[in-house]
């Protein structure tokens, strides 16, 4: 399922066309980047303008596309030195020989060579060519100049060519090339959290998702928990500079980047993963699955048979997995949420005590605009006395916003050194 998670801000991607039959694909590398929330603007040299026109980069990205380097027009809007500072990557995709060439040598005789010299920016090529041009010595020569001189090299696929060879010179499909660039950027956002991030060094476990409970070797009783709730909080307290274990029921959701993943089925399996988690330290607990309260007391061990109008299943309690962590001696700071149809911030409060909770996050999933499902949420956050902290609403946001303001609650009330007991 495709579900943005990203939470690190906005990043600016020049991306460069020359002129190689590979051009088709940098506009299909457009709309990846811009999936992964990039801002992109486009510079075509005049090669690739023979192979695909401006107009379509300028449809997919959104912005007027940068030709020319003397273009009295395009210096009164964005000229080259502004266009090279915007850039926090430029990306030259496909890169010729000839790119490739004029960058290992300096020359600047127009608007892409120029922006090469005049940006700060990290600068990656992934070059695309014939594969007996890919091995010719003044290629590799030219590319071993550019690896000196700090430029990232996106290595060539090998396979079938547009001119019948085969060998290395096939430029990556734009999904991994936009893969790459956004792990580059988590990456470097990493590496300021964990010094400086509101939970950085810290240890959070989160369950996410629903708990599916056997009746049958066919059948379960479950609930409409997505997940995305629970991993947008995972993504965004890993960006804040935590390590991050999501204990997860099963979804259809790809782990965030750089969240370890424990893939549990029942109510019982997640209190177990949880449990072996705080063994293994952990310093906030954060309990956003929809877990199932109840389970049947006996999973028939073959497919149960259509037999009279009525069936009854006897189910028994579950564990409460937040509660059991919270009793613990040595507990960690606990956040329950609170999926209510009523009386919402009564029965919040209500959990947030007898559950032994530090914090509460309280959702009214009687709405059908946000809650199970849906890619936004609002809540009410409520603290336990000791905090002296005001309950918090947080408006209908994205749950990626909803999860950093859930950090930033979770980091204000650690900050207030309560004993967590
Ligand atoms: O996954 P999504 O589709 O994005 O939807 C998100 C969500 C609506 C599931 C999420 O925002 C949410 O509200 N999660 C809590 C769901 C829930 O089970 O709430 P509850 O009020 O029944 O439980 C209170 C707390 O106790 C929760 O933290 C829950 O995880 C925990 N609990 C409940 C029962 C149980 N046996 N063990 C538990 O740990």
């Amino acid at each position: 399922m495709s579900f943005n998670l990203s939470v690190i801000p906005t990043r600016h991607i020049l991306l460069a066309v020359t002129g190689g039959i590979a051009a088709y694909k940098s506009a299909i590398l457009v709309r990846r980047l811009k999936d992964y929330g990039f801002d992109v603007r486009v510079v075509m040299t005049q090669g690739a303008q023979a192979f695909i026109t401006p107009l379509t980069f300028q449809a997919l990205s959104g912005y007027p596309v940068h030709t020319e380097l003397l273009d009295p027009e395009a210096e009164a809007g964005m000229g080259h030195i502004e266009l090279a500072r915007w850039a926090d990557l430029v990306l030259v995709a496909p890169a010729t020989c000839d790119v490739l060439a004029k960058f290992s040598h300096g020359l600047a005789d127009d608007l892409l060579s120029t922006l090469y010299l005049a940006t700060k920016a990290p600068v990656w090529v992934s070059p695309a060519m014939n594969q007996q041009m890919w091995a010719a010595k003044a290629t590799q020569r030219n590319l071993q100049q550019l690896v000196d001189d700090g430029v990232h090299v996106i290595m060539p696929d090998a396979g079938e060519q547009a001119c019948g060879d085969v060998g290395l010179g096939r430029m990556p499909e734009p999904e991994d090339i936009a893969r790459q660039v956004a792990a580059y950027f988590h990456a470097e956002h990493r590496k300021v959290a964990e010094q400086y991030g509101l939970l950085a060094g810290k240890k959070v476990v989160i369950t996410a998702g629903p708990t599916r409970e056997a009746v049958d070797p066919v059948r379960y009783i479950s609930n409409h928990s997505t997940g995305k709730m629970g991993f947008a909080l995972a993504a965004a307290c890993y960006a804040a500079g935590a390590d991050v274990h999501l204990i997860s029921g099963p979804v259809s959701l790809e782990t965030p980047n750089g969240v370890k993943r424990i893939r549990v089925s029942s109510a019982r399996d997640m209190l177990e993963a949880s449990m072996n988690r705080l063994h293994e330290g952990c310093d906030v607990f954060i309990a956003t699955a929809a877990v199932a309260d109840y389970r049947v007391a006996t999973i028939a061990e073959h497919k149960i048979k259509k037999s009279g109008d009525e069936l009854n299943l006897n189910l028994v309690k579950n564990p409460d997995i937040v509660a059991t962590i919270a009793q613990q001696e040595k507990r960690p700071f606990m956040v329950g949420f609170a999926a209510e149809t009523q009386n919402v911030e009564a029965y919040a409060t209500g959990k947030l005590i007898s559950k032994k909770l530090d914090m509460i996050a309280c959702n009214d999933v009687s709405r059908a605009d946000i809650g199970f499902g849906s890619d936004e949420n609002a809540m009410i956050i409520f603290f336990a006395e000791q905090y002296g902290l005001d309950k918090r609403i947080l408006e209908k946001a994205p749950k990626q916003h909803i999860s950093q303001q859930l950090v930033e609650a979770i980091h204000e009330a650690l900050s207030k050194n309560v004993a967590i007991s």
